[in-house]
């Protein structure tokens, strides 16, 4: 049996953000999908309302501007709106942040999570589906793959506060039966990410011709998932997944970061129609995050039995990604 159906009512936290906006525009875009869809965001730094644009007049969309710490607040809007499902995106997600001040990653990351499931305890109609991360399982060797079931290793204070809102799920699962999904992605990647994170901070560094910082010697791997195949993924999940159970979302591209680097700098210089050498002149590097995980690499063997399978190639989705930024900067650089 299916955990949504296309009128289900939908409630996304943190939907301004980089995936949860995708997740968003990804349904509202959709011919399928006819239910509504209420966006819970308290619109920190990292939320912002334009990424949801293309949507905001929909008769299918509704806002609100709330902190999911604010568990009265989160049970009216359950209730007002006759939520049946909640995906929850609404994170501090920046690990360079979690590492300078961890406190509010604690407080939303763990408390957050802990009061919408509350919320779902008083109402366990509702699913509740927990974005989580690849970075929870620690790091990884050259070799080897994260399976679902791998023990949890976090090494920052941002994969830590992830790891404690997963096992508080596992836990209202097991104890009070709650019905919940978790999924673990890899590194997401695309337009509208805020650009503290690497690749939309290499693009705008080539656009302003600015230093690209590289940390250590580039050689720490992530595995790169375009967002708007990890949007259908989820709603894969939702739609085939069965309850109490824990999926990888992977797409197999695993890169170093001097290699997603590289790549950038040659579609860039392609657009810029400048020499690549020129931009390749901006690469610094500098000292290594403190506890940087050398590797991530998730098994996703058991998602592709529900029929999903990353669909955008690395290159394909880097493409549209640096054409997305230059658009973006076109238009600032005419306002201004
Ligand atoms: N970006 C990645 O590569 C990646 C990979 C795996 C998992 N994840 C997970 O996916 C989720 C979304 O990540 P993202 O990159 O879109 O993050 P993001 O930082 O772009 O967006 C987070 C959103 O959550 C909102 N938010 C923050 N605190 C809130 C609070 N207390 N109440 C309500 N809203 C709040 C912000 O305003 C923002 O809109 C997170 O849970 C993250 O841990 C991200």
């Amino acid at each position: 049996m299916s955990i949504v159906n296309p009128t289900s009512t939908i409630l996304v936290t943190g939907g301004s953000g980089f995936m949860g906006s995708s997740f968003i525009r990804y349904l509202l875009g959709s011919s399928f999908f006819t239910g509504k869809i209420v966006n819970v965001d308290k619109l920190t730094y990292a939320g912002n309302k334009e990424n949801l644009k293309l949507v905001e007049n929909n008769p299918q969309y509704a806002f609100f501007q709330e902190d999911i710490c604010n568990q009265g607040r989160i049970e009216e809007i359950c209730q007002k709106e006759n939520v049946n499902v909640i995906v929850h995106f609404a994170a501090e997600t920046h690990v360079d942040n979690s590492i300078h001040d961890p406190k509010g990653f604690v407080q939303t990351n763990i408390c957050g999570t802990f009061h919408l499931l509350e919320v779902v305890r008083k109402y366990p109609s509702i699913h509740f589906h927990q974005i989580s991360t690849d970075e929870v399982f620690g790091d990884l060797p050259l070799e080897g793959k994260f399976k679902e079931e791998s023990p949890y290793l976090p090494n920052s204070p941002y994969s830590a506060s992830k790891a404690g809102a997963d096992h508080l799920v596992r836990a209202y699962y097991k104890t009070y039966g709650l019905k919940v999904t978790v999924s673990h992605s890899c590194n997401n990647y695309g337009p509208y990410q805020f650009p503290e994170k690497f690749i939309p901070v290499v693009i705008e560094r080539c656009l302003n011709n600015q230093p690209i910082p590289i940390y250590g010697d580039g050689s720490n791997i992530r595995e790169w998932i375009f967002v708007e195949d990890h949007a259908e993924a989820v709603w894969r999940i939702l739609e085939r997944g069965t309850l109490g159970n824990t999926y990888n979302i992977g797409s197999g591209c695993e890169y170093t970061n001097l290699e997603v680097v590289r790549h950038i700098i040659n579609i860039m210089a392609n657009i810029l129609e400048v020499p690549s050498k020129k931009l390749s002149s901006l690469m610094q590097f500098v000292p290594d995050r403190k506890g940087h995980d050398f590797r991530y690499s998730l098994d996703s063997t058991k998602i592709k039995q529900l029929s999903w399978q990353a669909k955008t190639s690395f290159l394909e989705g880097l493409q549209t990604t640096a054409e997305w930024y230059l658009q973006k900067f076109l238009a600032f650089s005419l306002k201004a």
